[in-house]
């Protein structure tokens, strides 16, 4: 590797250090980008000899502030380790460099006649290795499943220093432990992936988006659950609702969908080999309630129509690095919990204001919090109480990284984290991978 990629220089380092959000942010006691599996494993085993704190780092896209060197860590930056090999026409698989992105997948995937299942706002940053390294969800988790249901095999390095590689993509593979499994959603405290072998789906490439209109979040959730059972093409039911696509709006200079505004909306995608439109109009003339609809069928338009829904989080973050809350509630507490939880946050901190949308599909809300303090977690501590409270989970699809880690304990009972920290132990002995994120300090 040579010292040409062990960067120490602060003004290069700098931005390995701050997170996407702005919110968390370290100095990296240096920045380490090895070229490939065996050099990630030479890293690991002179850190693991010398106790040095690493942090694994893809795209730094991760929302938990999971990513960045905090206490003054060793980044371990994936980002060179891009590329695509061994993709299977016929079976529709391929395997790729940890540091290749999202977008760079689905590319791959396209030009062999597949797609990738898992999309996200920021395909064109986060990296196939971040993504399992948090078992991503995203847009089309309803029909595709997360992360973790899309990998046949990984190859890491763990912080025994020892490289594991089981990457033959083997659909049916019962032969023990499913360490894939294990790494993936192990947010870079267990092992490095260095490289990962994954499933493709079939093209559905005739798509119809619609953005629906509705007089209240109840009426959108019981429209998204209706909608769930009745449109088996279905790839994608996201949420908002009016504050937040005024925002995107004012921020990006779009016009409003809709002549007039409306309390909640729902955006529909249906994807399938033949033209989904019959679907949808039969669907959504079934559907109750609906003040409003704008159809697309047209690539351009359609992307128009999704602007409304990714633009969120950037137009968020331009009002300051909010709270990014992540949760995921039951679907009989999903409308409850959206009418519920700005008063809450708001009875908690008059100067905060709260910002919701997400993945309607999941039972999955993006709980966004701006005007409070980074360091201030009274907000935070009402929202993930009340969420775990109704039955939900305090991460839905972020990870747990440094912002929820005190509230782990919502979720998981004191056996469950014990044995997280004995299977961290086994696979981390010297404790230098990732040491200051997911697991509670002791
Ligand atoms: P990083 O941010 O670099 O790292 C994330 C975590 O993974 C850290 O704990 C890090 O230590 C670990 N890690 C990174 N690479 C490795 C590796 N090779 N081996 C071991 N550990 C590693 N997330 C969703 O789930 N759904 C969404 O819809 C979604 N949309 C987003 C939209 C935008 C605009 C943005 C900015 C973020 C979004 N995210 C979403 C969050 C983010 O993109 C994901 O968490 C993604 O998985 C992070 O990938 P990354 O490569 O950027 O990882
Ligand atoms: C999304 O669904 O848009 C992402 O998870 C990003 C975010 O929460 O801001
Ligand atoms: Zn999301």
């Amino acid at each position: 590797m040579g010292t040409g990629h062990v960067l120490t220089e602060p003004d290069v380092i700098a931005a390995y250090g701050i997170d996407w959000t702005g919110r968390f942010q370290g100095t990296p006691a240096a920045v380490i980008r090895p070229a490939d599996c065996a050099e990630a494993a030479a890293v690991v085993s002179h850190c693991k000899k010398a106790g040095f704190a690493i942090v694994p780092q893809g795209g730094n896209t991760g929302l938990v502030g999971g990513g960045v060197p905090l206490e003054g860590e060793i980044v371990l930056s994936l980002r060179r380790l891009s590329w695509v090999a061994d993709v299977d026409h016929q079976g529709g698989q391929l395997t790729a460099g940890a540091g290749t992105t999202i977008g760079g997948i689905q590319s791959a995937a396209n030009a062999s006649g597949w797609d990738y299942g898992v999309d996200l706002g920021s395909r064109g940053s986060a990296t196939i290795g971040g993504t399992i390294a948090t078992n991503a969800g995203g847009l089309q988790v309803l029909r595709h499943g997360p992360t973790r249901a899309q990998l046949l095999g990984v190859e890491a390095v763990l912080g025994t220093g020892v490289t594991i590689s089981h990457l033959g993509g083997l659909i049916k593979d019962n032969t023990g432990y499913d360490l894939g499994g294990l790494l993936c959603g192990s947010e870079g405290t267990l092992g490095v992936v260095t490289s990962a072998r994954v499933r493709l789906v079939p093209p559905n490439p005739d798509r119809v988006v619609a953005v629906v209109a509705f007089s209240s979040s109840a009426a959108a959730v019981e429209a998204a659950l209706f909608l769930r059972r009745s449109l088996p093409d279905l790839q994608s039911l996201e949420f908002f609702v009016d504050p937040g696509l005024a925002l995107v709006c004012q921020v990006t200079g779009m016009a409003r969908p809709f002549p007039d505004r409306h309390s909640a909306y729902l955006l529909i995608e249906v994807a399938g080999q033949r033209d989904p439109m019959p679907a949808m109009s039969e669907a959504l003339d079934s559907t109750h309630a609906i003040e409003d609809v704008a159809v697309a069928t047209d690539a351009p338009r359609r992307a128009q129509l999704w602007r409304y829904r990714e633009g969120h989080t950037e137009a968020i973050n331009s009002l300051g690095a909010p709270h990014k809350l992540d949760v995921t509630l039951p679907s009989q507490a999903l409308a409850d919990f959206i009418d519920q939880i700005p008063g809450i946050v708001n009875d908690a901190d008059p100067r905060a204001t709260t910002w919701l949308f997400g993945h309607a599909a999941d039972g999955n809300v993006h709980v966004n919090i701006t005007g409070v303090g980074s360091d201030d977690l009274t907000v935070d501590d009402r929202v993930l109480v009340f969420a775990a409270g109704l039955g939900g989970s305090i991460s839905a699809e972020h990870g747990i990284g440094r912002a929820k880690q005190p509230w782990l304990h919502l979720n998981r009972s004191n056996e469950e984290i014990a044995t997280f920290r004995r299977i961290k132990d086994a696979l981390d002995p010297a404790g230098i991978l990732n040491p200051n994120v997911l697991l509670p300090a002791m």
